[in-house]
């Protein structure tokens, strides 16, 4: 089912301070920084050949990943995601073998303009999966 990675998503307290140290001492290929408003974070894209970092900060009142910061101070991996070519079909797949979908169980648009869903870390060791349709990126 699951194709490539597509990125993993870290947290970090200071996105600024992150990326120039992604830059600076990795020599890393970073994007401009960008706000995702309707997501509640600002985002930094590390890129390589074969998958991109995301590192992200809280921006605005409400954002989803504020906890995750206040638990983890320092910053830390906060979700990996793999891509699939149709997530319709995985959702159902995951869901008859017992695996849950996280909110309502619906399709969002995820960060990258696809269609996303996030499976519940407590059926996969605590790890968030997010899964991401995109042109040719799984097995089904
Ligand atoms: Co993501």
């Amino acid at each position: 089912m699951i194709g490539r990675i597509n990125h993993i998503a870290m947290v970090v307290p200071d996105l600024d301070v992150a990326a120039a140290q992604w830059r600076d001492l990795l020599g890393a290929d970073i994007s401009a920084p960008n706000i995702l408003k309707d997501h509640g974070v600002r985002i930094v894209l590390v890129r390589s050949v074969n998958g991109q970092v995301e590192l992200m900060e809280p921006h605005g009142e409400k954002s989803p990943i504020a906890g995750f910061l206040q638990r983890n101070p320092e910053g830390g991996m906060h979700h990996i995601c793999y891509e699939v070519n149709d997530i319709g079909l995985a959702r159902q797949s995951l869901e008859a073998k017992g695996a849950r979908v996280l909110g309502d169980g619906l399709v969002q648009t995820g960060a990258h303009g696809n269609p996303v869903l996030f499976l519940h870390p407590e059926d996969f060791n605590g790890i968030l999966i997010e899964l991401e349709q995109v042109s040719a990126g799984g097995t089904e």
